[in-house]
């Protein structure tokens, strides 16, 4: 069969802060730089998904787009319009950073679609972004 990968980009804008708490704000604006503002800041995020799959010789697909569109914005609105590190109990506990936002929204989308997701790449700025995938690229 013929293997296909498709990225599909999705949206979400969130406030955040990190800090360490039991540091100073010294200490933490030495670690985090402006994302330890004591009163949080907001960010575009920008979330890229790549799924591979065969060709269906039915549909001509490799994955049907409203069903990972539902999946994905599921995930997404979640944190769309929230202060992360406030709203969302995963990030009470881990920094809401961009890598662990990475890994997080990865491990909700690999219960579902398993080997089927290639990588996932969240932007939060237009300089970087940051990638999680299984060690071995699929
Ligand atoms: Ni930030």
């Amino acid at each position: 069969m013929d293997k296909v990968y498709m990225t599909r980009a999705f949206n979400f804008s969130a406030g955040h802060r990190l800090f360490i708490e039991g540091l100073s704000e010294e200490e933490n604006k030495e670690i985090f730089d402006k994302c330890a503002n004591p009163r949080g800041h907001g960010h575009d995020y920008r979330v890229e998904i790549m799924f591979n799959g065969d060709i269906s010789p039915d549909t001509g697909m490799i994955i049907s787009r409203d069903e990972m569109d539902g999946s994905v914005n599921e995930i997404i609105n979640d944190f769309d319009y929230k202060r992360i590190d406030l709203e969302i109990p995963y990030f009470k506990k881990y920094q809401s950073t961009v890598e662990n936002i990475a890994l997080y929204i990865w491990e909700k989308m690999f219960k579902k679609y398993k080997n089927r997701l290639s990588y996932i790449k969240v932007w939060e700025n237009e300089r970087s972004y940051f990638e999680y995938h299984e060690e071995e690229l699929r």
